[in-house]
């Protein structure tokens, strides 16, 4: 559909990186000169406050400049609005990046929005679900169409489920990545999102051809795992951890080269700068190693979509 990447970062097993791994690539890829919009999608809105405080966001975003606000006029009053409105430049991370970086923020309130998004799919013939079906999974990739040529690369950060917001950003999506700790359940939930994704897609696409609107055949691409909270020892990943990767390995599904290590200091004191860490000048082996890494993966993903 589009010819600008945009790319989910998505799993619902939650606390397995999705946000830290959004920010950080966004931060990098716009420190690259790439022109990036960021897309928080989870009510937790993590990604949105590793990039604005929780006070600025409250005094002027809150209102009328989140995600909630769009969907809420579509389900106010059926609008579909234009999405630039929303679009912030938080500053702390725009003052070290060449390109901008410009975000979509979350809202708590998103929750209520998935829950009546839900209740609006339903339609008391097949006919009127198909029709509920195609209008509401594809509100955002026709919020996105605006942006067609004014970003290199749209990232999305999706909450740990798999509703109705979540598949929004499938549907407008050429691209998804896979975060995962390399463990038993997250190694049991990837084969099950994958399921799910190809269910939702090859509905979609049934849906999609029945009716002739402008509605297009959805293949977004499985970009790869990324495997993250990784330890290494001796310059490979634990053995425990390794049975996990190699288990997945197995499954044929494409895994990025690139292993995110644990690093509880690097990662935990970020956020609060509003700069991750990626392109954080602070110095020290344990921040020089998180950096290189986080750079090798900014390649890894530059080469698969093709930037
Ligand atoms: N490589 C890492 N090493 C150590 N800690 C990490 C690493 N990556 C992320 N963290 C920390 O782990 C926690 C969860 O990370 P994050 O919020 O990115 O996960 P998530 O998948 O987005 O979670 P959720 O599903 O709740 O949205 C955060 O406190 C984060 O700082
Ligand atoms: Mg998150």
């Amino acid at each position: 559909m589009f010819s600008m990447p945009i790319v989910s970062i998505i799993n619902y097993k939650g606390g397995v990186g999705k946000t830290t791994l959004t920010a950080n690539l966004a931060a990098e890829l716009a420190f690259r000169g790439k022109k990036v919009l960021a897309v928080d999608l989870d009510p937790q809105a993590n990604l949105t406050f590793s990039f604005v405080s929780v006070d600025l966001w409250r005094n002027k975003f809150q209102d009328d400049k989140t995600i909630k606000f769009w969907f809420d006029a579509f389900i106010d009053h059926g609008a579909i609005k234009d999405l630039s409105s929303l679009i912030i430049r938080p500053p702390r991370v725009n003052d070290i990046t060449t390109a901008p970086l410009d975000i979509i923020c979350s809202h708590l309130g998103l929750i209520n929005v998935d829950l009546e998004l839900a209740v609006m799919l339903g339609g008391s013939s097949p006919r009127q679900h198909r029709n509920n079906f195609l209008k509401i999974y594809s509100l955002l990739a026709n919020g996105l169409a605006s942006f067609e040529d004014k970003y290199d690369l749209i990232i999305i950060d999706c909450p740990p489920n798999f509703n109705v917001v979540t598949k929004n950003a499938l549907v407008a999506s050429n691209y998804y990545m896979v975060p995962a700790k390399p463990d038993y359940l997250s190694t049991l939930g990837i084969e099950q999102l994958n399921r799910h994704v190809e269910e939702l897609i090859r509905d979609y696409n049934k849906y999609a051809v029945e009716i002739d609107d402008n509605y297009n055949e959805l293949s977004p691409k499985l970009l790869g795992i990324i495997f993250t909270m990784v330890f290494i020892r001796s310059g490979k990943p634990i053995f425990a951890q390794e049975q996990y990767i190699e288990q997945v390995k197995r499954t044929g599904l494409p895994i990025f080269d690139t292993l995110i290590r644990e690093n509880k200091t690097a990662y935990a004191d970020a956020p609060e700068y509003g700069v991750p860490v990626v392109i954080k000048g602070a110095s020290g082996k344990t921040y020089i190693d998180v950096r290189s890494e986080l750079e090798e993966l900014a390649d890894e993903f530059i080469r698969k979509v093709g930037l």
